[in-house]
């Protein structure tokens, strides 16, 4: 059965584009397909300036979102990726396999630290590696699949190069994983900034709409999105990148086809208007379970620690025979452990 693995970082509050980039589809499509996991990645959050009461509301609430957009543990593996050691531990393998020059290539990287450098801060060194821990968290699964959206596809095919350079030299030990991106929404934009993701680190919040905001302030944001100054709405990236972005999120929100959808309407205003109700009504149950499920923290705590003892189990074999094929001596208790069979 295909295995799929993916995350989400506990930096900030999830938003419309986690929601229609992935968290979606794990729920519709993966969760059913496939032997899934999925993973609030905390020690992502640690690769920039964090708050550490922070970091931890943040993991408790996406885990509650992941569940709430429709996530199944009774079909899949939702679980927090600290809780699980062997991330770590096969990230520094992974480490002594990567290239200097490859993690100073990832176009993150170099935006993330350009970034804090402009502001006069420092770059945690674990932002120029934070790209082999993600690898270590698809590779330790044996996971086939890892649907995300466009802004990680650099970094999962870093995983594939890692992967297979691994194999080659100590031996085939890791499945070679690939992206997937849902139909349309692979990359939704800023309704502010239309040239830029709608990212939930970001400072600027009109232009981001929140999976938990009020119906009525996703119809402010939508409303009071950036359109651009034709008249005409077209779908077109380069020239009206602020109305191709509605009607993208339009599409994703009823199942329509962007391009199909620009010829229904004739004006920006009835545009954003229809964008906006169907924003709400794509949030409506989630937010719904969303309430149920803080109603129940232990609840939430159950399917986490569930989902740790068998994200486990499963990562373990992987990462000891990592371990093994690159050279490592095997502790005593193993040696008496295989000695034994
Ligand atoms: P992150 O927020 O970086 O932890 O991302 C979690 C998942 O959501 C990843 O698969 C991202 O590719 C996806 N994602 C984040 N922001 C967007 C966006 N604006 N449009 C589409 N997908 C997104
Ligand atoms: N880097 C991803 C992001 O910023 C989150 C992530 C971490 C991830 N580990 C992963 C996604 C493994 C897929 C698989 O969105």
């Amino acid at each position: 059965m295909t295995r799929v693995f993916s995350g989400v970082k506990p930096t900030g509050h999830l938003t419309l584009g986690n929601y229609l980039g992935a968290m979606r589809r794990w729920a519709d499509v993966d969760q059913h397909k496939a032997d899934a996991l999925f993973c609030i990645v905390d020690l992502h959050a640690l690769t920039v300036d964090h708050d550490p009461a922070r970091v931890r509301r943040l993991s408790r609430q996406g885990a509650t979102l992941l569940l709430a957009s429709g996530l199944d543990p009774e079909l899949c593996t939702v679980f927090v990726q600290s809780h699980v050691d062997e991330h770590a531990r096969l990230s520094y393998l992974l480490e002594c396999v990567a290239t200097d020059g490859e993690m100073r290539r990832m176009i993150q990287y170099k935006e993330k630290a350009a970034r804090e450098q402009a502001r006069g801060g420092s770059v945690r060194l674990s932002l120029l590696t934070y790209p082999v821990l993600m690898a270590a968290d698809i590779l330790a699964y044996g996971a086939d699949e890892v649907p995300v959206g466009d802004d990680q596809t650099q970094h999962v095919e870093l995983a594939r190069d890692l992967a297979v350079r691994f194999n080659q030299r100590y031996g085939h030990t890791f499945v070679v994983p690939r992206a997937t991106h849902p139909a349309v929404a692979t990359r939704v934009m800023n309704l502010q900034e239309p040239l830029s993701k709608m990212g939930k680190s970001d400072d600027s919040g009109p232009g981001i709409v929140y999976l938990l905001d009020e119906p009525d302030v996703v119809r402010k944001k939508v409303l009071r999105a950036v359109t651009d100054s034709g008249r005409e709405v077209a779908y077109d990236r380069e020239a009206q990148p602020g109305v191709a972005n509605l009607l993208e999120i339009l599409a994703a929100c009823t199942g329509g086809n962007p391009s199909d959808l620009s010829g229904v309407y004739e004006t920006y205003g009835s545009l954003k208007k229809d964008t906006a109700e169907a924003v709400v009504e794509v949030l409506r149950p989630v937010q719904e379970r969303h309430k149920e499920l803080c109603a129940d923290p232990g609840y939430v705590e159950g399917v986490l620690r569930d989902g740790a003892e068998r994200a486990r189990a499963m990562a373990r074999p992987t990462v000891d025979a990592a371990y093994r094929a690159i050279g490592l001596l095997p502790a005593v208790t193993d040696i008496a452990v295989s000695a034994g069979r």
